[in-house]
């Protein structure tokens, strides 16, 4: 694909970016001109993305529950591209259980990489986005932040969270004039490994699939660029009036 600059300019930090999501939201925003800080607890891939990306690419280790770990991530970015304009909190763990089939250990550890996660990235992002004279914030949330599963409860809990908090982040970087955006992202099912292990944990992976696809009235499961660009579109300043906002990219699941 042609590159067009639309984040010329921008430095972006990217959690989870080793993977699916992460890995096409951080490629397209290196191919639309930023410079990006990939960053995962998978060293391997993260690294070997980040030097397939180029000069404009970097890897870190950042575990999104660990607060020193983000301190230090953030301070590398600076450091390295000297600013931070955009932080896209994307890290996130599935789990297919009801509740009353949720330990509560599965509990806290959905909620502490899903929420706390973007919690801390929030929290220590912020200043750093200031200083560098404003950005964007993207939280990667799921349509499982609005349309509940019976088998979904510490998923369903931590992405509906992830979703307010986005509101109330939003509300304070525009109070405080910080220049900074905040807005979540609600993809349904889109064909990364998050998806296939939850799948795989059913009894028949390949007719769970098959059921997925048809609950999506556009037919089909997602692709992981239908989420970068819309992650790009939200770096940018394409996206300048919207703020506390859903972005949903769901097939038109939740429209019925
Ligand atoms: P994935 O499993 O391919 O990628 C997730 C990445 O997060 C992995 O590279 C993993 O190493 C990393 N990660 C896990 N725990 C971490 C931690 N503590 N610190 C830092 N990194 C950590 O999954 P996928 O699909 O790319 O998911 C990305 C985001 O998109 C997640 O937040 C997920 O909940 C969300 N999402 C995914 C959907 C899907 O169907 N694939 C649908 C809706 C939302």
């Amino acid at each position: 694909m042609t590159m067009s600059g639309r984040v010329h300019g921008r430095v972006a930090l990217v959690t989870g970016a080793a993977s699916g999501l992460g890995a096409a939201s951080a490629t397209a925003l290196a191919r639309e001109g930023a410079r990006v800080l990939l960053t995962d607890v998978q060293d391997d891939p993260g690294q070997a993305l980040a030097t397939s990306l180029g000069e404009a690419a970097r890897y870190t280790r950042l575990d999104v529950t660990q607060e020193e770990d983000w301190c230090r991530a953030i301070g590398f970015a600076i450091a390295t591209f000297g600013a931070l304009h955009v932080l896209v909190n994307n890290a996130g763990i599935g789990m297919l259980a009801d509740v009353e089939s949720t330990s509560l250990e599965d509990w806290r550890r959905v909620h502490a990489v899903n929420l706390d996660g973007t919690f801390l990235g929030c929290k220590h992002a912020i200043p750093a986005i200031r200083a560098s004279g404003g950005g964007s914030i993207i939280n990667v949330s799921s349509i499982s932040g609005i349309v509940a599963g019976h088998n979904l409860a510490a998923y369903n809990s931590s992405k509906a969270a992830v979703r307010h908090l986005t509101k109330s982040v939003a509300l304070h970087c525009a109070r405080t004039g910080s220049r900074i955006r905040c807005n979540s992202i609600h993809p349904t099912f889109v064909a990364t490994p998050i998806l296939d292990a939850m799948l795989q944990a059913t009894a028949d992976p390949e007719a769970a699939r098959r059921k997925l696809a048809s609950q999506i009235p556009l037919g089909a499961i997602g692709e992981p660029d239908d989420i970068a660009f819309a992650v790009v579109y939200l770096a940018s300043d394409e996206s300048k009036l919207m703020t506390g906002a859903e972005l949903v990219l769901d097939g038109g699941l939740s429209a019925r």
